[in-house]
Order: C-alpha cells, then structure tokens, then sequence
C-alpha cells in the first residue's frame, strides 16, 4: 500500500478516535507509516500527524536528509545538538496549534523524554493514549504485508530444519540458539524478532525460558520457540521435539496430544466474524478436557506483523472482530512444574471465508539426535 494512503488512513482513525493529532516516534507505527528508518535514540525524534493539515516532523539536524524523503510533505524542524530539541518542538506545536489538543501517543513506546519535552513546548497538548489508532490500521495486512510474512514463515521453517541435525545429546541450550540463529540469518533474516527460546527437560516449564547451559539428555523434551522477519514483517513458531535415548515422560506425551487438539482446535475457531476470544476458548477448551486447564497459563496467542506481539489478542475478554488480513499466533501450552513443557506456535491469517496456517511444519512430536 502506499504510504500516502496510509497518511490519509490514519488521519480517518483520529479523526474517528477523537483526537486532533497524533505524536509518532522511531519504532514500527513510524515505518509503517514512511516506510524509513530513524534510531530511537536520546535525541527526541517526534512526527506530528493533525487531523487535517500539514504534518509537522522534529528530527536531530544529522538526519535532516533521511527526512527528506519522507513520502509526504511535511514541514521539517531540524534541531542541531548544541541547541536541544526544545525549540524545534515549541515551533512544530505552534504551526498545528497543539496547545490544548487533544494528541494521540504511542503509549507503549512513548518516553519521558518525548512527552516532556511537549509538556515543556510552548504550546502543551493534552496527551492521551493513541495506541488504539495504529492498531486499527496495523491489525488487518495487504498483499505486500502478507507476502513478506509468508517469507518470514519459510525462511524460519528452512532454518529449524536445518538445525534439527544439530540438536542431539550433550549439546546445551546455548548452543541450540546459537546455531538456530545462525541458520535464521543465512536463510534470509533480517534482524531476529526475538531471541530464540530453547527450554529442555524442566525449563520447559516456563514459557518464557531463554536458552542457559542446560545438556540436552536422552528423553528430553525440549521447546524451541524461534521466528525470523522479512522486510521487517516478523514470524513466531513453536515446535517441541524429543531427545533419542530415552521414553519422554509420559505425563508430556499425554500434554503434546492435547496441546496439539488445541492448537487445531484454535485455528479451526479462527474465522471472520469471530474474536480472539473464541480462539482462546476453542483451544483452552482442548486443554480443560484433557484435565491439564490449570497448567495452561497464557492467552492462546497475540497479533503478528512489525512487531513480535501487537494486535489482536488471542484472549479472553478481546472481542475485536477478526476481518481477512488480520495474522496472529495460535500457541497453546501447557507447563508442568519440575516436570517441563509443550507447546505448538503457528501462524494464522484470516481469509474471506476461514483462516489459512501460514506454517507448515510438522507437528508430530519428532525424536530427534538418535
Ligand atoms: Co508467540
């Protein structure tokens, strides 16, 4: 999509939000909307987006050239570092007439610094949470969006496959990661979305494990939890495999079989129409029936695109109307302290007429180091 009509889309969410403008800084709403680069950084950097009229930008003077070429106009107030930002800002906030407005901000990226510096200007808005804003537009993808997720998928599938030679007994977590990451960049990664979570034996328990000094064993389960991006546009997969050698513990087996009808279950429940909500219900339901619901202790999922986790949420109590477009994980687990854990990620879009599963990976709980 152009990035014009992204400019004229996110005036339309203001304007619909009720605000008078909104206030971006570097981060994935400001490449979202210019398709550039800018470093979040300690020197204030703050895009000023009215309702109607012409957009006001405060950059560092060193990046007065890359915004240049913003893809619309834009009155530019370069700010050199022997002066500070403060009168830049004051002059942006006067020609919108900012005093007393309503602006929109990034309320989970916004800092200090930015919202002083505009409490400070001459002209202080009054500030609220714009991150309902962004997300309207960021939830449902285009083509283009789309195409690069699809990407993002296979160039992390083709660099788990060729990890799993990789993973037998001895090895640590670490090195897992280590080697996972390097077969991510070199199948065509841009910078990883996050870095990958290798959990064996008892760290499965906890779904936020990193990668430690662990040995794999034989009879290990181990959770590997990985993605890659394209163009910016990140993917998120989970697969579990098992350390030859040994019988995992059965108790495992018996939570990757459940784990695994919720993970189909929640991907059948995505649909236009429907919400997160009854994602999160048709896979926690898979999960309660096995008797394991008290060891499923996260939302099912969260929204994919820019960002590792952004909107929609696969949970109860959100109640967005899925549309076609809209990428989100389906990732159900379930966490057995001292004992380990399971989990299967997947990546979903939302179609005219259902869902479709971007990944294609097995989801056989495979043995693998034999
Ligand atoms: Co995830």
């Amino acid at each position: 999509m152009q990035h014009t009509e992204r400019l004229a889309q996110l005036r339309e969410a203001i304007g619909a939000a009720g605000l008078d403008a909104i206030a971006v800084i570097p981060g994935p709403n400001l490449v979202y909307l210019t398709g550039l680069h800018f470093h979040l950084s300690e020197r204030a950097t703050i895009l000023l987006v009215p309702r109607h009229g012409r957009c006001a930008f405060v950059v560092p003077a060193l990046e007065e050239t890359k915004a240049l070429s913003l893809p619309f106009d834009a009155a530019l107030f370069p700010w050199p570092d022997a002066d500070g930002p403060a009168t830049a800002i004051t002059a942006a906030a006067a020609i919108l007439g900012l005093g007393g407005k309503r602006l929109g901000v990034e309320g989970r990226r916004i800092r200090f610094l930015e919202l002083d510096a505009l409490a400070r200007s001459g002209f202080p808005p009054r500030v609220e949470n714009g991150d309902g804003v962004f997300a309207t537009l960021r939830m449902a993808k285009d083509e283009d969006e789309l195409d690069a997720m699809r990407q993002a998928v296979g160039v992390a599938e083709a660099a788990f496959a060729a990890t799993l030679a990789f993973i037998r007994p001895g090895v640590t977590e670490k090195e897992v990661a280590a080697e996972l990451m390097v077969r991510t960049l070199n199948a065509g990664s841009g910078e990883l979305p996050f870095q990958p979570i290798i959990a064996s034996g008892p760290n499965g328990a906890n779904p936020h494990a990193g990668a430690g000094t662990r040995m794999l064993a034989a009879g290990d389960v181990v959770t590997i939890d990985w993605g890659a991006t394209v163009d910016g546009y990140a993917s998120d997969l989970t697969r579990c495999v098992v350390i030859a050698g040994a019988e995992p513990d059965p108790r495992l087996v018996a939570a990757y079989e459940a784990v695994r009808a919720a993970n189909e279950a929640g991907r059948a429940a995505a649909r236009p129409g429907g919400t997160g909500q009854d994602v999160d219900r048709a896979a926690r339901q898979a999960i309660v029936d096995a008797g394991l619901g008290a060891y499923f202790i996260h939302r099912t999922g969260h929204g994919l695109g820019l960002e590792g986790h952004e909107e929609p949420d696969m949970n109860e109590g959100s109640l967005v109307l899925l549309t076609p477009g809209m990428t989100f994980t389906v990732e159900p687990g379930v966490y057995i302290p001292g004992i380990g854990g399971v989990r299967i990620e997947d990546d979903v879009v939302i179609t005219a007429d259902g869902s479709e599963t971007l990944t294609t990976l097995s989801r056989e709980l495979l043995v693998v180091g034999g």
